[in-house]
């Protein structure tokens, strides 16, 4: 029987790089790729309607409500999304018996661990876009039995907007750039997550529940710049200051590395190191 994919937020970052992963595949699995305007996760009727057409197997959940910042101010926006659209989602889910598979944050977390955040650590978001995502999850959680929950950090790619596409025009627009070096993360490339999702998918596992994904290792928004700059070889003098040099509407956790060994474990899954993905990355 052919596996049957919706996927929704299909122009985000991760949901291109999801499109790119399933043509280098060329497998037999039907996916069915929508974006924001065709489909409104906020929208039950078209919700509905998607899942009228067609049955299927899998629904993986690229869309969110992404501007951090924003979201202190545009709270309402952030849960109707990032919480009532997932609580949508998994109902149409439940419904048709469709196994989903949706993505949150490191930003679930308050930042006050000092060693990586495993899946059972206790949740404490502080900012709307962090407690936005938590309810989704909850909500989720509430709803199906059937589903993965991945949290995933510091996600950049070839598309959209993201840490390492600002870094790299910004590195040709100026001279020297300050940089935070006090927040300690893992960065992400969106490719990989997406080709893990496809591995969930292709193997039609049934290892359920709440994962963490990143590329390996750890470093700061200081570090992952200067490591671009590197790889770049653009030049710019990066000065490295402290979260309170530069104040942002939305707190960010100080520390959200996440500990991927359930990953690894479950799915004798391979991770790559970030700086690696990031070579790949620029080298595309
Ligand atoms: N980016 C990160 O650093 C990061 C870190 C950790 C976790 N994550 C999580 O990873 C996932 C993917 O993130 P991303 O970086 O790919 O995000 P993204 O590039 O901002 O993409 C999100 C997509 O969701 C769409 N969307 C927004 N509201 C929608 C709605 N009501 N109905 C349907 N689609 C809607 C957006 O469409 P429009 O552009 O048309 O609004 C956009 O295409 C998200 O769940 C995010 O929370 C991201």
């Amino acid at each position: 029987m052919v596996l049957r994919i919706l996927v929704t937020g299909s122009q985000g970052q991760l949901g291109q790089c999801l499109q790119d992963v399933v043509l280098k595949n060329n497998s037999s699995i039907e996916f069915v790729f929508l974006s924001s305007s065709d489909l409104d996760i906020t929208n039950t009727d078209q919700l509905e309607n998607a899942f009228q057409t067609e049955n299927f197997d899998f629904c993986v959940n690229c869309a969110a409500y992404t501007a951090v910042d924003v979201a202190e101010e545009n709270q309402e926006l952030a849960f109707k999304v990032n919480a009532e659209g997932v609580k949508n989602i998994a109902e149409v889910c439940k419904k048709h018996n469709t196994t989903l598979i949706h993505i949150s944050t490191d930003f679930v977390f308050d930042g006050k661990n000092r060693t990586p955040y495993k899946e059972t650590n206790t949740t404490t978001p502080i900012n709307i876009y962090g407690e936005s995502k938590l309810t989704g999850e909850i909500f989720l959680q509430d709803i199906l039995d059937r589903y993965f929950i991945i949290r995933t950090s510091w996600l950049y790619s070839e598309y959209g907007h993201n840490f390492v596409k600002t870094m790299l025009r910004l590195f040709k627009e100026k001279d020297a750039l300050n940089v935070v070096d006090d927040q300690i993360g893992s960065p992400t490339y969106a490719g990989d997550l997406a080709k893990f999702i496809y591995y969930i998918i292709s193997s039609q596992s049934t290892n359920y529940g709440v994962y963490h994904f990143s590329n390996l290792g750890e470093t700061s928004w200081f570090g992952f710049a200067k490591k671009i700059k590197e790889l770049s070889k653009l030049h710019v003098k990066i000065i490295p200051i402290a979260s309170s040099e530069f104040p942002t509407k939305a707190v960010r956790p100080n520390y959200s590395v996440l500990s991927t060994k359930k990953v690894e474990e479950t799915f004798s899954y391979g991770l790559i190191n970030w700086e690696n993905s990031l070579q790949n990355m620029l080298a595309i």
